[in-house]
């Protein structure tokens, strides 16, 4: 299937894009991880403000629309079914979506601006794996890898708030456009996460 899931930072996106992943074996889109991997790209060509991606993401800003549509351009072309995450987050990209795939599923994951704030700035990621702890939730018991954990630079208190107020600002008017469309399904994201995977599975096998 082709699923978009969207929603705010923190949400838990990435957690659950796992889990559809596994599930239904398709490619998991992520353009956060996908810049995060290349940050230090030099997009100097490219006519924007910043000469790498790291300037736009370390302050919680947009990257540069080009540089993130071509990125998913890619990676659409080399995939049958997947899930994509963190794109479109505004008009114009979700303009540039349209023209690029069709969709099957749209995931609209909802969370408060509270709880987000709080699993953000308490998110801790170990550097080896990819794994996420939480600082009050979720610690790992081995000392080592607690020694080696450490904090993304956007989730400090003052990047992770301009990031909701990016989301408001230009992504929560695209969420708005698909509410009426048949494809599209809310998903309560204040659950555990095995409660909020058991509405998304459902959502998936519903819609496809
Ligand atoms: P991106 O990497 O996409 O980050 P984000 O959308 O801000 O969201 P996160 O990855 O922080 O959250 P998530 O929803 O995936 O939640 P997660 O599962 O990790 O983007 C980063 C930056 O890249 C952007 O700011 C921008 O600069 C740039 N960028 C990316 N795409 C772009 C685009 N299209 N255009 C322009 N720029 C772009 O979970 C979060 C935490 O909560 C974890 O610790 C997790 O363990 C925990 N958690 C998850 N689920 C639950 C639950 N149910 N209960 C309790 N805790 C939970
Ligand atoms: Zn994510």
């Amino acid at each position: 299937p082709k699923i978009l899931i969207m929603g705010p930072p923190g949400a838990g996106k990435g957690t659950q894009c796992s889990n559809i992943v596994d599930a239904y074996d398709v490619e998991h889109i992520t353009t956060g991880d996908a810049l995060r991997s290349n940050k230090q790209m030099d997009i100097s060509d490219m006519d924007t403000e910043y000469d790498t991606p790291a300037e736009y993401m370390d302050a919680g800003d947009l990257v540069p629309d080009q540089v993130v549509n071509a990125i998913v351009e890619k990676a659409l072309n080399d995939a049958d079914g997947f899930v994509l995450d963190g794109y479109p987050r505004n008009p114009e990209q979700n303009e540039e979506l349209d023209s690029m795939t069709d969709l099957d599923v749209v995931l609209s994951v909802s969370v408060g601006n509270e709880e987000l704030l709080d699993r953000l700035t308490g998110r801790r990621v170990d550097p080896e794996t990819g794994d996420n702890y939480h600082v009050k939730y979720d610690m790992p018991d081995d000392e080592e890898v607690r020694e080696r954990l450490i904090q993304r630079e956007d989730d400090t208190q003052e990047a992770a708030e301009n990031r909701l107020d990016v989301f408001d600002e230009n992504t929560k008017p695209v969420i708005e456009s698909y509410h009426d469309q048949s494809e599209f399904v809310e998903i309560d994201g204040e659950q555990s996460p095995d409660d909020v995977w058991t509405d998304i599975k459902q959502a998936i096998d519903e819609q496809t």
